[in-house]
């Protein structure tokens, strides 16, 4: 795993702790850099998305991959019996500890996951498997999540760029910041904020991989990151993978 995506989190983890904690933790960086708040509207609906997505039920156990600064593991927590956060980044995982008992947190990493075989019912990782550039990874990645999955359980792997609606993500990122320039009086920082890297998904090498392995799946829209009033909430061009067990 690329050691500089780590370096990347760790340091994101220290200098975002002030944001975590007054409950920022939805945002890419420059949203964080220029102040602005989602509104608690636009985190229920996200919350929904991947409720819905993995039909939870209140007696479940889940565990989030790539959990960063908790809010999943926040908003979660009312759905299921049981949830646990998994991070590579200990400044990611000492923000999400306000959300989380310690017991609950775990450090370890995607590939080589320090779980079980079989340990929970359903499992999610959103905002993560975006940053893996390389092919091979995301597909050894998705094997190591399923693998702590029960039979009958769902692992939903959120916020994937679709390639082929790349144009469609560039005009409502566009559109979203003429809107947060005109409320918020953007400064300059959104231009040039450090970002992690976001790989374009070729949802047929996607498709093709998780048939030659048998796995059966679905493909959802996922939540709109750009939500605002008048505004769809879920979008085309960032898809949801559901995978059964
Ligand atoms: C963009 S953040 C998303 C965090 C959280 N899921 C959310 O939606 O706010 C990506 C997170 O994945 C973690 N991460 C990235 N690669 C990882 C890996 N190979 N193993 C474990 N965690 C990883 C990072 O440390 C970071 O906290």
């Amino acid at each position: 795993m690329s050691t500089d995506l780590k370096k990347l989190f760790e340091s994101w983890g220290k200098t975002a702790k002030r944001e975590y904690v007054d409950q920022q933790w939805l945002l890419s960086k420059w949203e964080v850099v220029e102040g602005i708040v989602w509104p608690q509207e636009k985190i229920n609906l996200m919350t929904q998305t991947i409720v819905d997505g993995l039909q939870l039920q209140k007696s479940d156990s889940l565990v989030d991959i790539g959990c960063g600064g908790g809010w999943i593991l926040k908003q979660l927590k009312p759905y299921v019996n049981r949830i646990v956060g998994l991070d590579f980044s200990q400044s990611m995982l000492a923000n999400a500890r306000q959300f989380c008992p310690q017991d609950d947190l775990v450090c370890g990493e995607i590939g080589r996951l320090p779980f079980g075989d079989e340990v929970f019912d359903h499992g999610l990782s959103y905002f993560v498997f975006l940053n893996f550039l390389d092919d091979d990874f995301v597909e050894r990645g998705l094997l190591d999540a399923l693998k702590t999955i029960k039979k009958g359980g769902k692992l939903l792997v959120g916020q994937l760029p679709d390639k082929s609606k790349s144009k469609l993500y560039d005009h409502a990122k566009g559109e979203y910041l003429k809107y947060c320039e005109k409320r918020f009086r953007l400064g300059e920082s959104h231009r040039d904020v450090c970002r992690a890297p976001q790989k374009l998904f070729d949802l047929d090498k996607l498709r093709g991989f998780l048939e030659r392995e048998k796995i059966d799946h679905e493909f959802r829209r996922s939540f709109n990151p750009f939500f605002r009033p008048g505004v769809e909430p879920t979008v085309e061009w960032r898809f949801d993978l559901v995978l059964k067990k």
